[in-house]
């Protein structure tokens, strides 16, 4: 197996893989330690099925089990399908995922670890994934500024998203029951990586709406700031597909969105997601030692 960068400061590809065939423990950790210290790493030319995505998928941790059912694979409920297509006039997934920056399931209290996104069917024009390194968006901010995150948080809030969909008629409304699913929740503006410990920002436009130590018209400036450098040019990577990609993508340490095609061109793209555990902050761990 050989790792190819793909950009200055993260994102991999990964050569000499086949995932149709379980992995031998040697060439698992390999990949394993790739992925965690890339953030983005992709796996070009596999043919495998759901079940190998699934199996592939496990060995990096638990599965989540997305709450619209009615858009999860019918021979495997731990893919999620990502697509624009549509059968009998109704549509068989996600076909608006992630148009905003974001990390996946942010506003839970343990968000996902990392997510697994394999193309099935490319839209001839655009369609393409941006990645954006927190990492990279930390290590850039002045040294003043990265002192003022120290024991902040943010809230995360899929409320406020839904709501946003609901308004633009991209989704219909949550329920009362999925709504009081899914609270509101405060997460350490910067995250200690589980894995190698490094620190990264975790804020997204997607789901981060206040910082709650600050008051609102301060704590909107300070989240626009962030919003801005977590997605400055220089640390961003934009994944164009190609057919067979597997691309694996760390939640705790980027932010993607997806750039959309167009409305008459297929896309669809199978995802697993992994769980992961509640974040730790700095902060935590210096008060802690
Ligand atoms: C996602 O946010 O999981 C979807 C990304 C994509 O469709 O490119």
């Amino acid at each position: 197996m050989e790792i190819r960068a793909l950009h200055p400061l993260f994102a991999a590809e990964a050569v000499g893989v086949d995932l149709s065939q379980p992995l031998d423990e040697g060439d698992f950790n390999t990949l394993k330690a790739a992925f965690e210290q890339n953030s983005v790493l992709v796996i070009r030319r596999q043919e495998i099925t759901p079940a190998q995505q699934v199996a592939f998928s496990r060995r990096l941790g638990e599965l989540e089990i997305h709450v619209l059912r009615q858009f999860l694979h019918p021979d495997a409920p731990e893919i999620l399908l990502v697509s624009n297509e549509k059968r009998d006039g109704k549509p068989i997934g996600l076909g608006d995922a992630g148009h905003y920056w974001h990390s996946d399931l942010s506003y839970k209290e343990e968000p996902s670890l990392g997510s697994a996104l394999y193309a099935r069917v490319l839209p001839r024009d655009g369609g393409d994934t941006l990645f954006a390194s927190m990492h990279a968006a930390y290590d850039r901010l002045e040294p003043a500024l990265r002192e003022r995150l120290i024991g902040l948080t943010g809230v995360h809030d899929y409320g406020y998203r839904s709501d946003i969909q609901a308004r633009a008629g991209t989704r219909p409304p949550l329920t009362e029951a999925q709504r009081a699913a899914v609270p509101p929740v405060e997460h350490p503006l910067v995250r200690l990586h589980d894995a190698t410990g490094r620190p990264a920002l975790f804020v997204n436009e997607g789901f981060t709406t206040r910082i709650p130590e600050l008051p609102p018209a301060e704590s909107d400036a300070f989240l626009r700031q962030l919003f801005a450098a977590s997605v400055d040019p220089a640390v961003t990577y934009r994944h164009h597909w190609q057919p067979g990609d597997m691309v694996l993508w760390d939640n705790r340490a980027v932010i993607h969105l997806a750039t959309g095609c167009p409305e008459d061109q297929a896309r669809t793209l199978h995802r697993t997601t992994i769980k992961g555990a509640r974040p730790v902050g700095a902060a935590q761990t210096a008060r802690a030692a």
